[in-house]
């Protein structure tokens, strides 16, 4: 009885494998699985030399970014047995008491600083980068530092830390229980250290994603302006008193000049701001609350005033994911408003005028007004800053896209110059399942380019390094074209890439001049599929199904707006997400068409685009299994996995329904047909 169940499923595994082979082979990938290598946690690329330093468990890597070999022994940095007993006896588990490596920075041309957990006791050492090796004091033993507020105790802690003029700048817990959090200078002249202050107002139970530094001292247009560090987190909002606790994201900056306070605010920031970052869908008056990554991108090169944050967000109460870009100057914009009253009763007072503003960078001008340095600044200033460090608004950004359904872990941007000067963006990301998604944003609509499974373990780390993205998980690492004409697998795709310089030309889309050097004359490129109608009327996909079975036909949608399904009378679907769970019987099967509201570039108003169309067909039991005739696209390899696995639901709840009720074996084809 089992027999044509197992058919099927089996017909459906290898079509999977088909397709998701398919669609990685759309790249060249590089890399893999490195033996022997656990919990990577943390990467830093050095552009100068093309090396990419891994930080691992007891382990730190150096590979070659081009080709992911290793081109040094890797260096193991281990916890003595000890210690590590010590820790198992403060009641941490084996697995945890041992040395994750979560930081590596350079620090110099020839240094990089790297700080593990080291057995919930945070250490530091240097390596150099020459001969890749440990940096040893006079007396031959290795060079240690405390890591201490650099690097959290706990492994599974968050920390996020950059570099600026040699000097670490660190945002992590900085004690054994987790529970005091830091934002800190936190190397460099023990004098000017400066740390966040204890407060709940400053800094509530955050989950340190990302930081940046952006350097207006480079820029000699920008005058006078100290150079600013950005740090992002998600934390628990202080200003609600709801019963549950509210995440909220937030963006903090300081100030590279800032050396605290002379009495008030000593040896803390002085110029500590912080905002609230808005990712919401108005119309559907969905915010997206929780802070997963952020990339950090210059739209034009050596102009730090344009640089970007794309935000990549999902919501702490449903399955979806979205995208926010913010400007440097949106945020600035904010931080130069009005302050956020802390305790009601006081909300009616004016905000005191104070000379400099409160969190201000020590700038030029300031200087010559006698303000030397953060040391200089008066006391009631810094008094009403230490109280308020969060601004009344906060910086707010409509998503670019948003998935349902999925959960992406990491981002990675590039720019892709449209002839008008303008650019279009790619985003790559990460999913919590190992696959690296694109997706076009800029000009029209967020269109879904390619979805390419890489790993079976969630992605971690995702960043680029010439034309390609390196991508990581806790065990691997792996590197796929980051640009280019390849990136549009479809000529419908393709067409989207016109203005970037991109044909369809003879099944692939190739850049305009890499043209075959045996035609002649100016031969018209073909593209049978430019019209929006042509893009907006899919193929039909017929599945052959069986009663009894419930299976999932995808609709995938990244813009925000929403989705609609035509399918034959009765209450045998379910919505997920944009997809549709169909119970197959013999009344449900039929027509099932997806249809998309979307933004027709340079028109008023929506439009309906037709995203996906099935013809579900009772299938002969005695014919075996296989699924009707489906043009594949490049991005329907997870949605194959999905489908198979609700067959193989399905397929269980077929063997367990046949008991109680024969399925009758009647066969019915229908012609595939259109809305
Ligand atoms: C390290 O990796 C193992 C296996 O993937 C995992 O079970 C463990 O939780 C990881 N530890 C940390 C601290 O991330
Ligand atoms: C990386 O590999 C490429 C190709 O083999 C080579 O040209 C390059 O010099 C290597 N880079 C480093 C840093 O070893
Ligand atoms: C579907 O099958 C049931 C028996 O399970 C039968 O009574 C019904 O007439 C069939 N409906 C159609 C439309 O074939």
């Amino acid at each position: 009885m089992m027999t044509p169940v197992t058919t099927l499923t089996v017909a459906l595994l290898w079509f999977c494998l088909v397709a998701c082979t398919w669609t990685a082979s759309l790249d060249g990938k590089t890399g893999g699985q490195l033996s022997g290598v656990s919990n990577i946690s943390s990467f830093l690329l050095d552009e100068t030399s093309g090396t990419l330093y891994l930080g691992a468990r007891d382990t730190i890597l150096a590979l070659n970014a081009s080709t992911l070999s290793n081109t040094h022994t890797p260096i193991m940095w281990t916890v003595p047995e000890e210690n590590r007993k010590t820790c198992e006896k403060k009641g941490k588990s084996e697995v945890d008491c041992q040395n994750y490596i979560l930081v590596l920075e350079l620090v110099s041309e020839s240094q990089i600083y790297a700080c593990g957990t080291y057995a919930f006791n945070p250490q530091c050492v240097y390596i150099n980068t020459g001969d890749f090796s440990l940096e040893v004091e006079a007396d031959g033993r290795v060079r240690v530092e405390s890591g201490r507020g650099k690097c959290p105790f706990d492994p599974k802690n968050s920390v996020t830390t950059v570099t600026a003029d040699g000097i670490l700048y660190s945002a992590t817990t900085s004690n054994f229980m987790g529970t005091a959090a830091h934002i800190s200078r936190a190397t460099g002249k023990e004098a000017e250290r400066v740390r966040t202050i204890e407060s709940s107002s400053w800094l509530s139970a955050p989950e340190f994603v990302s930081s940046a530094v952006v350097r207006y001292s480079q820029d000699a247009s920008a005058g006078d302006d100290d150079d600013e560090i950005f740090f992002f987190f998600t934390e628990v909002a202080e200003e609600y008193n709801f019963y549950s606790e509210i995440k909220v994201p937030r963006v903090a900056r300081v100030c590279k000049g800032d050396v605290g306070g002379m009495k008030t605010l000593q040896k803390r920031w002085t110029s500590f701001l912080k905002a609230g970052l808005v990712c919401e869908d108005r119309e559907r008056g969905e915010r997206y609350n929780t802070l997963r990554a952020v990339y950090t991108l210059e739209q034009r090169p050596a102009e730090p005033r344009s640089t970007n944050f794309y935000g990549l967000f999902s919501s702490q109460w449903e399955c979806v994911s979205a995208v926010c870009v913010y400007s440097v100057a949106d945020i600035l914009e904010v931080m130069s408003g009005p302050f956020k009253e802390q305790s009601c009763e006081s909300s009616s007072n004016p905000e005191p005028d104070f000379r400099p503003r409160p969190g201000q960078c020590i700038s030029r001008a300031l200087k010559a007004e006698g303000f030397e340095s953060s040391l200089s600044l008066p006391d009631d200033m810094l008094s009403f800053l230490r109280d308020h460090p969060l601004m009344e608004r906060s910086v707010v950004a409509v998503p670019l896209m948003v998935r349902r359904g999925i959960t992406y872990t990491k981002i990675a941007v590039t720019l892709m110059p449209v002839s008008n000067g303008n650019h279009a963006a790619i985003l790559h990301l990460g999913t919590d399942t190992g696959e690296l998604h694109r997706v076009s944003v800029g000009g029209g609509e967020p269109t879904l380019l390619q979805e390419i499974p890489m790993f079976h373990k969630p992605v971690n780390n995702i960043l680029l390094h010439q034309d390609q993205v390196i991508v990581g998980s806790g065990v691997s690492i792996a590197g796929v074209t980051a640009v280019g004409c390849s990136l549009f697998p479809t000529c419908e795709l393709c067409v989207l890439a016109k203005r970037q310089g991109c044909v369809w030309r003879e099944g692939i889309c190739t850049p305009v001049t890499s043209r075959a050097p045996q035609a002649e004359g100016p031969e018209e490129p073909q593209w049978p599929c430019e019209s929006a109608e042509a893009r907006c009327s899919p193929d039909v996909q017929v599945l052959q199904v069986r009663a009894g079975l419930q299976i999932l036909l995808p609709c995938v949608q990244v813009s925000p707006h929403p989705c609609f399904w035509t399918h034959p009378p009765g209450r045998h679907t379910r919505l997920l997400h944009w997809d549709l769970v169909v119970m197959v019987t013999n009344e449900t099967v039929g027509s099932y068409s997806c249809s998309c509201q979307e933004d027709r570039e340079g028109q008023k108003g929506r439009g309906q685009c037709l995203r996906a169309a099935y013809e579900l067909v009772l299938q002969d039991p005695s014919t075996g299994g296989s699924v009707g005739h489906a043009r594949l696209r490049g991005s329907v390899g997870l949605y194959l996995a999905c489908l198979f696995l609700g067959l193989l639901f399905g397929a269980f709840l077929l063997a367990f329904l046949r008991k109680r009720s024969p399925t009758p074996g009647r066969v019915s084809q229908k012609e595939g047909g259109a809305l």
